[in-house]
């Protein structure tokens, strides 16, 4: 039972930073994040959101001494191949551009943390996750073959963690059977958003028809979730990801309570563009509000947070 003022007062243990940081419910730490990078054959700096800059293989291996340096320890990559092909090969040949930039860190960083992302759509001409059809349909099962492929050739590369993040059905047990000791982190609940825009214009992703709403999650939903999570995790996932994170910060929370496996949230390039324009036009502190969207997506329940400004967060402390 609880008692009621004056017997009560809230705001005895808010009086000043050190009650407040000994009594604070969430913790925001620079362990918790993962910093996403963009491998190219061309850097293309972004001055506006620096966290979703291009990188060569070698400014690559610089940013990540910066990062390490920085005290971020994890780095999810992403990849931009030289040409595209209606298969997506650029994502699992051996000179792949992600391949090239894992030997490179494996050997110079051996503490590094190196996730990849293994997902089709940055590699085909099309732009969809999975190979199409003849119909111009995209081929689920014919799919599954090839996003296996993609993360064994990034393990035999140096990757730690493989991050399925296409949405086909089966695509972890496919991973599984190939890589039996690999960690998988499964993009679960990955939603239909308007949030990825930044990031489709980076690493020129975007669908060069329709849309991806036949394989990512309509967002009216959270049972669904539940049962992608479910899926993913009978098929051998480690680990599994609710995506965009502020906008389905309900889902993170009925994730965290269903679900006894690590939880990740990533919080996506428009939800980062969105403070970085806010904050440019001078309407919010970025700091404050990146720093408040970070804790809030860990106190919806996420363990592990991928964002842009893992890199600034670290250097702001
Ligand atoms: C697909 C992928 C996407 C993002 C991460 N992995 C884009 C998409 O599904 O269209 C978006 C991440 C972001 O917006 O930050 N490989």
């Amino acid at each position: 039972m609880s008692a009621f003022f004056p017997a009560t007062r809230l705001r005895r243990l808010r009086r000043t930073g050190t009650l407040r940081d000994l009594v604070r419910e969430t913790s925001l730490s620079v362990d918790d994040l993962v910093m996403p990078l963009f491998v190219a054959p061309e850097a293309l700096p972004n001055e506006r959101l620096p966290g979703l800059g291009r990188h060569t293989v070698e400014s690559v291996v610089r940013e990540c001494d910066e990062l390490l340096g920085l005290g971020v320890t994890s780095v999810l990559l992403f990849g931009l191949p030289e040409e595209k092909d209606e298969e997506g090969s650029g994502a699992w040949i051996e000179d792949g551009v992600v391949q090239q930039a894992l030997r490179a860190l494996r050997q110079r960083f051996p503490e590094l943390l190196l996730l990849t992302d293994v997902c089709l759509c940055e590699y085909t001409s099309h732009g969809h996750c999975g190979v199409l059809t003849e119909g111009g349909e995209v081929d689920n099962d014919a799919s599954l073959d090839l996003i296996a492929r993609t993360a064994v050739s990034h393990v035999e590369a140096g990757a730690d963690v493989v991050c399925p993040s296409d949405m086909m059905d089966g695509r972890v047990g496919a991973i599984r059977e190939q890589l039996p000791q690999t960690p998988i982190v499964a993009y679960s609940a990955k939603y239909a958003s308007a949030f990825y825009g930044p990031f489709r214009d980076v690493a020129d992703s975007a669908p060069a028809f329709g849309d991806r709403r036949g394989y990512q999650m309509d967002p009216g939903n959270v049972r669904e979730a539940l049962r992608e999570c479910e899926q993913d995790v009978a098929e051998g996932a480690d680990m599994v990801m609710v995506k965009p994170a502020l906008p389905y910060l309900d889902v993170v929370r009925a994730v965290r309570e269903h679900f006894r496996l690590p939880l990740a949230a990533y919080n996506v390039s428009g939800e980062y563009a969105m403070i970085k324009t806010a904050a440019a036009a001078g309407d919010l502190d970025e700091r404050a509000a990146a720093a408040e969207s970070l804790t809030a997506i860990r106190r919806a329940g996420a363990d592990v947070v991928i964002t842009y400004w893992a890199k600034e967060f670290a250097s702001w402390l």
